[in-house]
């Protein structure tokens, strides 16, 4: 299947008659192969973002054409049909898929739509659930016994999948029935008779800690890893051994009453979800019912950012109509229901072609491989880097240079790949050799007992030491503005910056020749006044505290927390290089390692001789009033802030009361001495006002601190 082909293919209006028809045909196919990879054999080749456009596409074309539309298009029915290797199972009514909405405007659409069809819908309340990303199951209870669970197949004949489902703990084996003493006391309501015949409808999934869990311990036991939650469930519900899927941390939420006899059931999403509570189901904890759809499309809308707060993947969220006569009647478009529409999350995942694979060096002298990739658009953004992480991962998965790959970007994460799709593999594609040696200084690479990194250790690498600048000069270190990636890269090239504290002896004229050199077509200012300021800043950050400077040095693993307790208990750099590594773990938050890491980071002679430098050009700071932890004028109290000060920024009120002698948390509680309060502060000012915790402003701080 030309899969490059399917995607370079794009509608376009301007196409005769003829050649639309024959793209149509082609788009169909390309579905249908797709909808057998994904829902027969498990295995996508392409991600669900590729699937939408395509279908999306379809759609267009079948909404201009309609007389081209056939009943076996891909939008007339759900999924694929089932494979030959399961019983099948013939549902006792469709089992109905979702229209999509990407975006409010969409939904606010689909609102419309109906609501012409049906005025009452105009005052439907609603109702809004997490879309999983899982396998759809169907699963029937005659007398309150589950007797059979189906997958959905093509949504008329699904695959006899019991056994499986039997092993899945979250799914009810029992469930009570119409003889009103032996129902529990968590049962329906006495207004809803369970119905002797039940078929309820569900997604199993496997949550995503569980799924990290699982390929850990495939990872440890030197097997092969999975690449999503979706893929692994399914792929374990659709194999013949029951005590594979046993084996696998599958779980189940359920959201639909599909066909019932006897007894009767509510009438409502929400009771109805409710309902299946009651009967001892899993139902999210996640839906709301809300009186009018904006109200509905603002709670959806909140999951956009809030989606990683759920335990299990969700591609977005469905709105249904809440009266489900009012929906049934709205009756159907192909195999969607008019009554609800799924608000579909901005994708996360793609696949795109790993072009090559480039290796970069780290502050610490790693070796981090990353991949190249055509380039591609993930949520809004082009994404043409990913990291591979290290090189055990690239061997692990098997990640070939010319593959096909999966590639994620969530949240603030760095875009990472998460595996090959080995199924559409051509054979072109090249295994991957780690480097022997450093791709920067050339020297041999190494590796230490019990890491996967390699690293490069040649002190002198400019690699390493544009890194170690990049971190010396940022923000929450020396914090110097204007020495930027280019011009470092210029100075180190030019052999004016041999180490860090080379920055404080830079002169004008090795600035200027940076400066000149650097590409100066983004430049906006003279480069004499960009020397005069970066010299300004230089000069400037010689004022900085000594926690920052310890910071700034970069030892593994000190950041600016534990630089913070170092100087305080040291109080000068003197004092903290003779300290051994006993002493260093007096100090909580500083364990065996990184004691190790700063005893080993004073002895390397090469710091030795940035410390003589930094002392010769005066940047020897000393710690204020230097005290043991609880002394000065705030000793004993705790603090929390909230909102913006005045004056201090966040770092600096925290410095300020650390500095002093007290203690700065995070949450407020009854143990709190102060809230210190700024402008539009946050949910903290409420809790401290409950608990009568003293409210004071950062001028209150202030003279608390001098008394
Ligand atoms: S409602 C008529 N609710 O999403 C009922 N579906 O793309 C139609 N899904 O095939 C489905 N969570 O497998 C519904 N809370 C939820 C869902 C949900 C996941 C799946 C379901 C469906 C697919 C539609």
């Amino acid at each position: 299947m030309d899969f490059e082909k399917a995607m370079q293919l794009r509608y376009n209006p301007t196409m005769d008659t003829k050649s639309l028809r024959s793209h149509y045909e082609d788009l169909k196919s390309q579905i249908h192969f797709h909808n057998y990879r994904y829902h027969v054999l498990d295995t996508p080749v392409i991600s669900d973002a590729e699937y939408d456009k395509l279908m999306n596409e379809l759609k267009r074309i079948e909404a201009e054409n309609p007389g081209w539309v056939t009943p076996d298009s891909p939008t007339q029915r759900a999924g694929a049909k089932a494979a030959e290797r399961f019983e099948k199972v013939r549902h006792p009514a469709p089992i109905l898929s979702l229209a999509n909405a990407f975006g409010a405007e969409d939904a606010r659409a689909w609102f419309e739509r109906v609501r012409k069809l049906d005025e009452r819908v105009a005052s439907a309340k609603f109702v809004v659930e997490p879309k999983i990303d899982g396998l759809s199951v169907v699963l029937h209870y005659r007398d309150g016994v589950f007797v059979q669970g189906a997958t959905r197949g093509d949504g008329e004949v699904g695959e006899d999948i019991t056994a499986n489902l039997r092993t899945v703990k979250a799914i009810p084996l029992k469930i009570p029935v119409e003889t009103g003493d032996r129902r529990p006391k968590t049962g329906p309501s006495p207004v809803h008779r369970p119905p002797s015949y039940l078929v309820v409808r569900g997604e199993a999934f496997i949550p995503i800690k569980e799924f990290e869990e699982l390929n850990q311990q495939l990872e440890e036991a030197g097997e092969k890893t999975y690449l999503n939650p979706r893929n692994t469930a399914a792929g374990s519900l659709r194999q013949l051994d029951p005590a594979l899927t046993a084996s696998r941390p599958l779980t189940l939420l359920v959201y639909q009453i599909v066909y019932s006899e006897g007894g009767s059931i509510p009438t409502s999403q929400w009771e109805l979800l409710k309902y299946l509570k009651a009967l001892g189901f899993p139902v999210t904890e996640a839906a709301k019912r809300f009186n009018d759809i904006e109200s509905a499309i603002a709670y959806t809308e909140t999951w956009n950012t809030r989606r990683d707060e759920l335990p299990y993947e969700a591609d977005g969220m469905v709105i249904k109509i809440d009266d489900l006569n009012m929906a049934a009647e709205l009756g159907f478009v192909g195999k969607d229901p008019r009554g609800a529409t799924a608000f579909k999350f901005p994708a996360r995942e793609v696949t795109t072609q790993l072009l090559d694979i480039r290796v970069s060096v780290g502050r610490t002298g790693v070796l981090i491989p990353n991949a190249v990739l055509q380039p591609v658009e993930i949520n809004g953004v082009i994404v043409e880097r990913a990291t591979l992480h290290n090189f055990d991962y690239i061997a692990e998965k098997d990640i070939r240079v010319g593959d096909r790959v999966l590639v994620k970007r969530a949240g603030e994460v760095i875009p990472y790949v998460i595996g090959p799709v080995v199924d559409i593999r051509t054979g072109k594609e090249r295994k991957y050799k780690p480097p022997q040696v450093c791709p920067v200084c050339e020297q041999p690479v190494e590796h230490f007992e019990g890491e996967v990194a390699w690293y490069c250790v040649n002190a002198a690498c400019p690699a390493q030491l544009q890194r170690n600048i990049e971190h010396f000069v940022s923000r929450g270190a020396m914090d110097i503005n204007g020495l930027g990636f280019k011009i470092v890269e210029k100075l180190i090239d030019s052999g004016a910056i041999k180490d860090v504290a080379d920055i404080y002896t830079l002169t004008r004229e090795a600035i200027l020749e940076a400066v000149t050199k650097k590409d100066r077509k983004t430049e906006k200012e003279p480069p004499g006044k960009i020397a005069d300021n970066l010299l300004a800043a230089i000069a400037e950050s010689k004022n900085q505290s000594l926690p920052r400077l310890i910071t700034a040095l970069g030892m593994r693993g000190v950041g600016e927390v534990s630089a913070r307790d170092l100087a305080s208990h040291f109080g000068n750099l003197d004092a903290l290089s003779k300290a051994n590594a006993e002493d260093l773990q007096e100090i909580e938050g500083v364990g065996p390692n990184i004691a190790e890491a700063i005893v080993d980071w004073f002895k390397r002679p090469a710091n030795q001789k940035i410390l003589k430098k930094l002392k010769a050009v005066g940047l020897w700071p000393v710690e204020q009033g230097k005290r043991e932890k609880g002394e000065g004028k705030l000793g004993g109290l705790t603090f929390v802030v909230t909102g913006t000060l005045p004056t201090l920024s966040r770092e600096g009120v925290k410095e300020f009361i650390e500095s002093n002698g007290g203690k700065v948390t995070d949450s407020v509680s009854k143990k709190t001495s102060y809230l210190v309060l700024g402008e539009e502060p946050g949910s903290k000012y409420e809790k401290a006002k409950s608990l009568g915790v003293k409210i004071i402003d950062e001028d209150g701080l202030k003279k608390i601190a001098k008394q």
